[in-house]
């Protein structure tokens, strides 16, 4: 089976103010049905190196593959259209939309994507809100729900067009540990049962023991991956 995620010697360097490596040639590959964590100390290129997995950014040399389709020669408009069907991400802060409802944050990649009718949108949200045990939670705007609730509409927003790659930057970072085994566990269900490929940047030592395999960065490069 290809790998859903492949990156090949992937570097990201910073020219301004001054060279800096963000990524060293970073190499690896991810199958559906794995939850992997990635390591390593603040400032290592975690996240760096999950914006490129993700389309969100390009490399400055090396090649990211997408279900075995390479990405980098790819325009904005392409790398958008495969990043709405098969990426799914979940950011450090959330980032949902203030003004909007849990309901209309979790429609609008749906809405972006342009494949439901609106109709067949309220449906799936709704499916999915209640899935990640929100329902009744929809209508009410991000700043009146609890943290552990906002993750997790932040999860079903990432799910919002059914991904087969779920990335996620620290998503138990601000979370109590009763959230912190919920999300794990959410994790490990869309890896093993849903057989995504799920890949988390994570500092918790539970979370990283819960994955299948663990990717150890240090200065930008890949030190460990077992
Ligand atoms: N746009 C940027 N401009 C300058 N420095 C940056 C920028 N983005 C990241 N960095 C720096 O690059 C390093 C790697 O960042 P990051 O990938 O966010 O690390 P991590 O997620 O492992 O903490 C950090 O030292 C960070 O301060
Ligand atoms: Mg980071």
């Amino acid at each position: 089976m290809s790998a859903l995620i492949e990156a090949r010697a992937v570097t990201r360097v910073l020219v301004d103010p001054e060279p800096f490596t963000l990524v060293d040639a970073a190499t690896l590959k991810i199958e559906a049905g794995a939850l992997v964590a990635i390591v390593g100390p603040s400032g290592c290129g975690k996240s760096s190196l999950l914006y490129l997995l993700g389309l969100l950014d390009r490399p400055d040399q090396g090649e990211v593959l997408i279900a075995g389709q390479p990405t980098t020669d790819l325009g904005e408009a392409a790398r958008t259209r495969l990043r709405l069907e098969r990426i799914g991400y979940v950011f450090q802060f959330h980032f949902l939309l203030p003004e909007l409802t849990a309901h209309a944050n979790v429609a609008l990649p749906m809405r972006r994507l342009g494949r439901r009718s609106p109709l067949e949108i309220d449906q799936a949200v709704h499916t999915l809100l209640e899935k990640l045990g929100l329902a009744q939670q929809a209508g009410r705007r991000p700043d009146r729900l609890s943290g552990g609730q906002r993750q997790r509409v932040a999860i079903a927003r990432a799910l919002a067009n059914d991904p087969a790659i779920v990335l996620c930057d620290e998503p138990t970072g601000n979370l109590d540990s009763v959230n912190t085994r919920l999300v794990i566990e959410e994790f490990q269900r869309l890896a093993h049962a849903e057989q995504r490929a799920v890949v988390c940047v994570t500092h918790d030592e539970s979370f990283a023991e819960a994955a299948d395999r663990r990717i150890r960065m240090l200065d930008g490069r890949i030190v460990e991956d077992r």
